[in-house]
Formats: C-alpha cells, sequence, structure tokens
C-alpha cells in the first residue's frame, strides 16, 4: 500500500473515532513509524509502505482510535517549540499553559538572575521553557511523583538545561520542608479538575492522564489552599512572584485566595481561547506590616 493511501484510510478511521485532528494524527503517527519529520511524509507520498512498517503503523492507527493520545503513543510533545518526553506518568504539556511562560517573560528581565520554583512539575516543560529564554536563571522543580522527576531530568539534559536545573521530590500536602534555599518566582500548574468531574473529561484525559496532575479535591482548589499558605516561605524575607495556572471559572476564587494570605494579583493572563488561564500575584513583607 502506498504511503498517502494507508494515510488516507487512516484518518478516515481517526474521523469515525471522532479524533479532533485525524488527518494530522495521522501523519505524526506516520512520521514515527517512519522515524523521519512529520513536513518529510509528504515526500514519502508516493512510495510504498514495507509490510512491517504498514503493521506498525496500523497497530499505532488503532490505538489512537482508541483514544490514546498521540504524544502518549510517541512519546513526545512540543512545547513552547522544544521537544519533550512524555510517559504514562507526566501530564501531556498543554499550549493553555505556555500562557505561564508568557506572563512569566513578560514581567521577568532577560537577564536577570531570578531562582524559579516550579511546584508540580511533571515534565518540566514550564521550568525549562523559561529557563531555555532566561539565561541568567535558574530553577528547581518538585512533584510528589518520583517517576515524572525522572522525566523532567531527562528533558532537562536534552535540552542542555541540566546545569540550572533540579529537581527533587516534595509533596506540599505534607509539612516537610523544601531545603532549596529561597526563590523569587513560584510557578505552578497544579492539579485544578474538581474530583466529581474527572470522570466527565474527554476520554484522553480522563483515562489517560495520571490522577495525580488532575485531582484537585472536592472544589478542585485544594493545591491552590496548601500552595498559596506555603508560597511566602520559599521568598523569604524578601518577597517574590508567584504566577499560577488556573481552570476554567477558577479566577475569582484563586484571587481572593491570593489576596487572603497577603498577596497583591499583578494581572490576569488569557490562553488562545480568551479564557483567564494565569493570575500572577506578588508578595511582599512590606503588604503585610502595612
Ligand atoms: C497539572 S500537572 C502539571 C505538570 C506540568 N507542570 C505541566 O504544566 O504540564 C500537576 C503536577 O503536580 C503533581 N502533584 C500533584 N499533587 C502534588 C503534591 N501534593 N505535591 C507535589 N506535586 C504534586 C503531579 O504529579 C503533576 O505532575
Amino acid at each position: 500500500m502506498l504511503v498517502k493511501d494507508a494515510l488516507r484510510e487512516a484518518a478516515r478511521k481517526l474521523t469515525a473515532a471522532e479524533a479532533a485532528t485525524p488527518l494530522l494524527d495521522a501523519e505524526i503517527l506516520a512520521a514515527f513509524t517512519l522515524g523521519i519529520e512529520r513536513g518529510d511524509v509528504l515526500l514519502k507520498w508516493d512510495e510504498a509502505f514495507a509490510p512491517d512498517d504498514l503493521k506498525h503503523f496500523n497497530a499505532l492507527v488503532k490505538r489512537r482510535a482508541l483514544s490514546e493520545p498521540v504524544a502518549r503513543i510517541t512519546g513526545v510533545q512540543e512545547f513552547w517549540s522544544l521537544p519533550f518526553k512524555v510517559t504514562p506518568d507526566t501530564l501531556i504539556p498543554r499550549p493553555d499553559s505556555e500562557t505561564l511562560v508568557a506572563a512569566v517573560l513578560e514581567r521577568t528581565g532577560k537577564t536577570s538572575p531570578v531562582r524559579i520554583l516550579d511546584l508540580g512539575t511533571g515534565t518540566g516543560c514550564l521550568l525549562l521553557a523559561l529557563l531555555s529564554e532566561l539565561p541568567s536563571a535558574a530553577g528547581v522543580g518538585v512533584d510528589i511523583s518520583k517517576r515524572t522527576l525522572e522525566c523532567a531530568f531527562e528533558n532537562a539534559k536534552n535540552l542542555n538545561l541540566s546545569g540550572r536545573a533540579r529537581f527533587t521530590v516534595f509533596d506540599w500536602m505534607n509539612d516537610i520542608p523544601l531545603n532549596e534555599g529561597l526563590f523569587d518566582i513560584v510557578i505552578s500548574n497544579p492539579p485544578y479538575i474538581p474530583a466529581g468531574e474527572i470522570a466527565g473529561l474527554e476520554l484522553e484525559v480522563a483515562k489517560f492522564a495520571p490522577r495525580a496532575a488532575l485531582d484537585g479535591g472536592p472544589d478542585g482548589l485544594d493545591h491552590y489552599r496548601r500552595i498559596i499558605a506555603k508560597a511566602p516561605g520559599f521568598f523569604g524575607g524578601k518577597g517574590g512572584q508567584i504566577y499560577l495556572e488556573i481552570g476554567n471559572g477558577q479566577a475569582g476564587e484563586v484571587k481572593t485566595l491570593l489576596k487572603e494570605a497577603g498577596f497583591i494579583t499583578l494581572e490576569a493572563y488569557h490562553d488562545l481561547a480568551g479564557k483567564t488561564r494565569v493570575v500572577a500575584a506578588q508578595f511582599s513583607v512590606q503588604t503585610l506590616i502595612d
């Protein structure tokens, strides 16, 4: 079978399975099977698929038709135009989360020697995207899952950023201190889905994303409460900034939590769909004394 015919057939199957981007998915899986860049699939358009490759390709299309995310199949997801390894233990980086990276960059001088703490680092995508843009910055990514940290560490190495990024296990829900020094900026995309809504999410997420990356407790805000309560301690007496990714409709409640903890909201940032996706806030010891 020619590559173009296999692609058309795959796209038909994925359309029937209600994949959002059937042809794109088929092209990515074909490129992955053939070990080439997606843009080069066109060059193979009129070539025959080797029988083993075709079998492999069809097996991948079948997995995709059962809602397995493309990135879970290929093991790679692009974020901030950088390639990130993903594993079954990590959340697949989402384009919406680039809003947080853009927000930090908007407020941080290119050469600032800032120290960044990434709470719930997963693949390390937020921290590593920032370090790729801020050559004098350094950071620590923490996560409750040791296996996500192994993936983040590998991503740091692959992106030549391991000299400025450290990764360590830390659970913000318990009271064991984080002994990594003080930070200027805290970033986090914590789990924020209300527990009762997880089963109703699209299958790709409900079935394939790790529960620890989703579950925000009964109202979705459990992790914001803990992170906001702990953040001033990560800054020490000099204060600092926090950037939180939020779920739909959570901006008002998260701003209230920040205000109650003595933060001043600086700005809310919107994603490409126009939804409030990130809240940035400032903590200064002076604010508390006033
Ligand atoms: C929504 S994912 C975000 C991953 C990554 N930062 C991103 O934006 O793609 C949340 C992450 O928080 C971690 N996590 C959940 N509960 C935690 C806790 N109590 N302490 C530390 N990390 C936690 C999860 O393992 C997961 O990697």
